[in-house]
């Protein structure tokens, strides 16, 4: 069998799940190894796969590698993508195959998606998307850019997340909700009203607990 190389970056706990998993995708690569920027990682081992450089490595890798960004920080996700657009390589998706999509469903490029999660029609799930275990997300939802949902998310329909949102394990929303850019919401909230951009917000219901500037 003729299979793809594929690097995956972050030899952190997504990555992992990556490198360790391949049986749970409807595709196989060949994994050649990580990319991490941690200099401490650089030539060792992780979940079977060596460290075989920092991000910057990227450059030397033949434009047919397939590449896979498995890091769960919006931030540090989105950073990545933009020093490697444009270079020629592939981002597949990885979609779990215990998943569950509606019919009507979209799903981007670089999308990671874990085992048990659910999505109903009509959503939207774009690029560089981490849904992780167990997540149940409602019809019309929109998943923008680089967003991140911890294990046990439950969104119900219409709830749309603005690039870059990063969400705590257990978080539900309740219909219509807004959540702004770059925020973050703790574990377990209850989001009943919309989040502004860059605002943390945890509880039952949810409210600020700071604003990052
Ligand atoms: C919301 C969160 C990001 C805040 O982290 P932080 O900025 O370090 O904040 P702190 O831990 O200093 O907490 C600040 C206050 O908010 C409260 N708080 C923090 N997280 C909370 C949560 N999830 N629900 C309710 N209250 C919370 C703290 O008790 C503290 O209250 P106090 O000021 O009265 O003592 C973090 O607590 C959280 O929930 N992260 C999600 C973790 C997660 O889901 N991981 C999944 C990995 S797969």
């Amino acid at each position: 069998m003729n299979t793809k190389e594929l690097v995956i970056i972050g030899a952190g706990n997504v990555g992992g799940f990556i490198a360790y998993n391949q049986d749970l995708f409807l595709k196989q690569y060949n994994i050649i190894g990580f990319l991490d920027d941690d200099v401490n990682k650089i030539g060792k081992q992780f979940y079977g796969y060596t460290v075989i450089g920092s991000t910057d490595k990227a450059s030397s890798l033949s434009k047919d590698t397939a590449i896979v960004i498995g890091i769960g920080s919006p931030k540090t996700k989105k950073n990545i993508h933009q020093k490697l657009v444009d270079k020629g390589f592939s981002f597949p998706s990885f979609i779990s195959k215990n998943v569950w999509l509606s019919n009507h469903v979209k799903i981007g490029e670089g999308v990671i998606i874990y085992p048990g999660v659910s999505i109903n029609y009509e959503t939207i799930v774009e690029d560089f998307v981490i849904i992780n275990m167990n997540c149940a997300i409602g019809h019309n939802c929109l998943i923008s850019k680089y967003c991140t949902l911890a294990p046990g998310v439950n969104f119900a329909g219409f709830t749309k997340l603005e690039e870059g949102a990063d969400i705590g394990i257990g978080v539900s929303s309740k219909q219509n909700i807004l959540v702004g850019t770059y925020s973050i919401v703790g574990g377990q909230s209850m989001l009943v009203k919309n989040v502004a951009a860059n605002a943390t917000v945890a509880g039952v219901p949810a409210s600020t607990i700071t604003k990052i500037l």
